[in-house]
């Protein structure tokens, strides 16, 4: 009986550890649906809809699944989840993660204290690096989740920070950092951001 218990816990975790790898080529068909706000290659024209092409596959499978799940809010994308199952999001992260993300432009003068924040943070407040986990070109952490920033439209870094910072999005790491971030070094740091490559 126990035997048996353990059998199964063993088999539980294993598949749990065994995420479901993506097929990009089934996935460009999957996000047909998405191309309407994401652009078709993932590189949103829009400033509201984040550009997913180049994302880490392991990124988008988080908020595809948290989406889903509810426990990111946005009505909208709550929807374009309802449907996915565990492949489909894996495939259509695939997808994104295969294509080149278009590179931004930032205003230098409005990026300047943005470019001290992302590189050194912020001493008097305790603010961390940016770079620390996101990397000095944006380029994120596929095996950590971290993801890629680096061309992302400010304004839609602009949302997700005082989102982070209010609470609306939860994440642990994110919340302490923009628990610590002034509007004036959100705004900066985004236009940084979006010219980073
Ligand atoms: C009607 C417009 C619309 C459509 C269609 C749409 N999205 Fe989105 N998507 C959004 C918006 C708006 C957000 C930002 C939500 C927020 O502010 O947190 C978003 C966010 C995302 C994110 C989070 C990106 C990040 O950097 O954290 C992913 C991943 C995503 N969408 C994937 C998809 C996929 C896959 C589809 C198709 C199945 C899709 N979206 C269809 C509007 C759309
Ligand atoms: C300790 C590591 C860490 C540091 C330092 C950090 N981040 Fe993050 N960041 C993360 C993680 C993890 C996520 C993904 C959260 C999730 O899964 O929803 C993230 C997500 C984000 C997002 C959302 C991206 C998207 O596509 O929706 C933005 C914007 C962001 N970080 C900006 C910053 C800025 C600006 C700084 C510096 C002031 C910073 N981060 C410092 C770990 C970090």
């Amino acid at each position: 009986m126990k035997k048996q218990l353990i059998a199964a816990l063993i088999l539980i975790g294993a598949t749990g550890i065994a995420q479901a790898a993506g097929d990009a080529t089934a996935g460009k068909g999957k996000a047909a649906a998405c191309a309407a706000c994401h652009m078709a290659d993932g590189n949103s024209m829009i400033p509201n809809f984040p550009k997913l092409a180049g994302q880490h596959e392991s990124y988008i499978v988080k908020q595809l699944t948290e989406f889903k799940a509810g426990t990111r809010k946005d009505a909208t994308m709550l929807g374009m989840t309802a449907a996915l199952s565990e492949q489909d999001m894996a495939d259509i992260g695939a997808f994104f993660a295969s294509q080149s993300a278009s590179i931004g432009s930032a205003n230098a003068e409005k990026a300047a204290m943005g470019k001290t924040i992302y590189q050194a943070g912020n001493k008097q407040s305790g603010l961390s690096a940016c770079m620390a986990c996101h990397g000095p070109a944006g380029k994120g952490n596929a095996g950590a989740k971290f993801p890629t920033l680096g061309g992302q439209h400010s304004a839609y870094t602009i949302k997700q920070l005082k989102d982070f910072r209010s609470g609306s999005r939860s994440n642990v790491m994110m919340n302490d950092i923009a628990a610590k971030m002034s509007d004036a070094e959100i705004d900066a740091s985004a236009e940084f951001i979006q010219g980073l490559h």
